[in-house]
């Protein structure tokens, strides 16, 4: 017979833009007993996490659940549930998960059109809209927190537009939210996805998300009930129906409404271990926990400039949980990544596309975004670099870090 090992993972630090590390508190959650979907024990969880999840997103909308799928689900989710064939959507485009966007509008049916800005910026607002006057979209999707250059994208003028324009507007807030304010209503957001593996430090595997009632009145005008749950004739084969089942909002809402009308079997294991972690979300508070992040990512920000390093990016536009540096001329960055893992057991970030082999990227999220974490991070990275030949002020970098934690 053969016979396979127990795991044992490595303990790492992970500074990385997700996934992070992930509360005790939420891995304990995980290991509790597994109930029935539809054990009111269990519905009451549910319930209850909706709730926790309006808190979230700041919202009164009725509607905020977790697509079961990671956060790419949610992003499709609300695509292929607000998008009809042939409708006019406009993707503007920043860094790679803009891109994710028209990829998936695309396969929608859509009739795409897309701005792009310069990596390692942003929009302006009025660029966005100007460009809403020329092409009258029905939908609007756009990233707040763009992971792939660190930046984030004033989202409030967009809202207002598409209001007066009678647009929808779908917003990946994946990497932002728990993180940075995400003022779904303040704001005039119809549709907002987060990501569990960041901010919020729960695993990977569900995608929050949030939509009004604009949103919903466009997902019911689409609606229909799997032939397999009708009582009676629907009469409703004609309309444009979505064109996934499985991320169809109407039969999640109604799957997640008193209604409780089966659809997939939900998560339990991973609602609990989202409950968790929006419980230690809200036991902290948003706003401390934005102040938290803040923190963190000023004393980053001086350790990494102290060691004669430089960022990456519009600074008036960072992501205070993604910090980007370039990687020194001469330097291997990859060589320095695997050092870092190898050596220190911390897992750092390289980017993608026209940013492959230029940048490293930290992330300071949710668990992750710790003192001792970015302590740990400074002092590894100026040990890898004098390693790798680069020339340093050695000992700088920690102790400007340091000089940042004793000030506050
Ligand atoms: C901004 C943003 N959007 C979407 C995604 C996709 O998330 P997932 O890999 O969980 O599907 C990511 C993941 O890194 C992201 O950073």
């Amino acid at each position: 017979m053969k016979r396979f090992e127990d795991l044992s993972p490595s303990l790492r630090c992970i500074m990385t833009p997700g996934p992070v590390e992930v509360d005790p508190r939420v891995l304990r959650a995980m290991s509790y007993p597994v109930l029935g979907q539809f054990d009111p024990e269990f519905t009451d969880i549910m319930n209850e996490t909706m709730g926790m999840l309006r808190e979230l997103f700041a919202t009164n909308n009725q509607w905020a659940f977790p697509v079961d799928g990671t956060s790419r689900s949610g992003i499709e989710a609300a695509m292929v549930s607000l998008i009809a064939p042939g409708d006019r959507v406009l993707i503007p485009i920043y860094g790679r998960f803009g891109h994710l966007l028209h990829e998936i509008a695309e396969r929608c049916g859509a009739e795409v059109h897309t701005i792009e800005t310069e990596w390692g910026t942003v929009f302006a607002q009025e660029e966005i809209i100007a460009e809403m006057r020329r092409v009258k979209p029905h939908v609007v999707a756009m990233v707040h927190g763009e992971t792939s250059t660190g930046r984030l994208q004033p989202l409030e003028g967009i809202g207002q537009a598409c209001r007066e324009m009678d647009a929808l507007l779908i917003v990946d807030a994946v990497a932002t939210i728990g993180g940075v304010p995400v003022e779904t209503d303040a704001w005039q957001l119809d549709a907002v996805i987060g990501g569990t593996q960041k901010c919020l430090s729960v695993p990977s595997g569900m995608a929050p998300i949030t939509y009004n009632k604009r949103a919903e009145d466009k997902i019911m005008s689409r609606k229909r009930v799997e032939r397999g749950l009708r009582t009676a004739d629907a009469g409703d084969e004609d309309i444009a129906v979505v064109r996934s089942n499985y991320f169809d909002l109407g039969m999640l809402q109604d799957y997640w409404s008193p209604l409780r009308l089966n659809h997939h079997t939900e998560m339990t294991s991973m609602l609990y271990a989202l409950r968790e972690g929006l419980r230690l979300v809200l036991e902290e508070g948003l706003e401390a926990r934005f102040a938290r992040h803040r923190l963190h990512e000023r004393a980053l920000v001086a350790g990494i400039e102290a060691m004669g390093l430089q960022l990456y990016g519009d600074p008036d536009c960072k992501m205070p949980m993604v910090t980007c540096i370039v990687i020194p001329d001469g330097v291997d960055g990859e060589s320095v990544r695997s050092m870092l893992l190898d050596s220190f057991g911390i897992e750092i970030a390289s980017s993608f596309g026209p940013l492959k082999g230029k940048i490293w990227r930290i992330g300071t999220m949710g668990f992750s975004c710790r003192g001792n974490n970015v302590l740990r991070v400074l002092g590894a990275l100026e040990a890898a670099l004098l390693r790798h030949a680069h020339p340093l002020p050695a000992g700088l970098g920690v102790q400007a870090a340091l000089d940042i934690y004793e000030q506050k």
